[in-house]
């Protein structure tokens, strides 16, 4: 089973499902209205915790998991891993590298989302928050104007002086730019999710000389197998083939 709701679940369940001897089922949390389905067999919604996990792996009679979800995902990765290691199967955990900071850039980093909203405090009025439609709520009682950028609305509590705007990545670095000048923005909010997909804001901050407050990612549970690449998981996935 593949964890999904990512690029590198999409990538792997490409690779794999046409592979003989790989019976590959994908999972998706299904937070996104219309998410992209990867390739092959779907199942969409929570398992119910460790415990409903465990039943779902065993009934299903699942060999091993790969957990391919999102890092900031941290809840599913410490699920998959306890009701793995409980039940004996073999778990990776595939990471896209964090994001590094470059020469020019104006980064402070929080552990947490909290810290993130506490942090803005001194760096301007107007902000561009990009860390998904489940982090908004942690800003909701700040005081600054934020320009929200999700690819659903969000549905909890938003701040009170704010703009929506549902876009789903890729984004180049000129739009970044236009968009960053044209809101008038301030600071850059952002979790450090890593990949290429969403990098493009992080060029437009510096080129623009703006500060970014970006958030650190959770840590992978205790003794946890972790690749960062699509390729180095299927090399797994493969040693385990019959
Ligand atoms: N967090 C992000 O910034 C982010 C960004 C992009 C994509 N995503 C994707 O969105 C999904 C949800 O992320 P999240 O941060 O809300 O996760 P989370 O907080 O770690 O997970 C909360 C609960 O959602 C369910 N869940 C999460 N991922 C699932 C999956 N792939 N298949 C089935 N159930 C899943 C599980 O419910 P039960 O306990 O009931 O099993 C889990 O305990 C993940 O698949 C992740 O890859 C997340």
């Amino acid at each position: 089973m593949i964890l999904g709701g990512t690029r590198e679940a999409r990538e792997l369940a490409d690779i794999a499902s046409g592979e003989r001897g790989f019976d590959i089922v994908s999972s998706l949390a299904g937070r996104v209205r219309e998410p992209i389905l990867p390739a092959g067999e779907v199942r969409i919604g929570g398992f119910g915790g460790v415990d409903g996990l465990r039943k779902w792996l065993t009934g299903n009679g699942i060999d091993a998991v790969v957990d391919a979800t999102h890092p900031f995902a941290g809840g599913m990765t410490a699920n998959a891993a306890a009701a793995a290691k409980s039940l004996g199967l073999p778990v990776l955990h595939v990471r896209r590298p964090g994001w590094i900071e470059q020469p020019g850039d104006r980064w402070t980093r929080v552990p947490f989302l909290v810290v993130a909203a506490e942090t803005i405090a001194g760096l301007g009025d107007r902000v561009f928050l990009t860390v998904g439609r489940q982090g908004v709520a942690a800003f909701a009682e700040s005081g600054q104007w934020f320009l929200i950028r999700a690819i659903d609305p969000p549905e909890d509590a938003v701040p009170a002086r704010h703009e929506v705007l549902l876009a789903r990545g890729p984004f180049t670095v000129e739009d970044e730019i236009a968009l960053l000048t044209d809101r008038r923005i301030d600071v850059l909010v952002t979790k450090d999710s890593g990949g290429p997909l969403t990098e493009a804001k992080l060029t437009a901050a510096r080129t623009l000389g703006l500060p970014v407050v970006i958030v650190d990612r959770p840590q992978l549970p205790e003794g946890a197998v972790q690749v960062e690449t699509v390729a180095a998981a299927w090399e797994w996935l493969r040693a385990r083939g019959t």
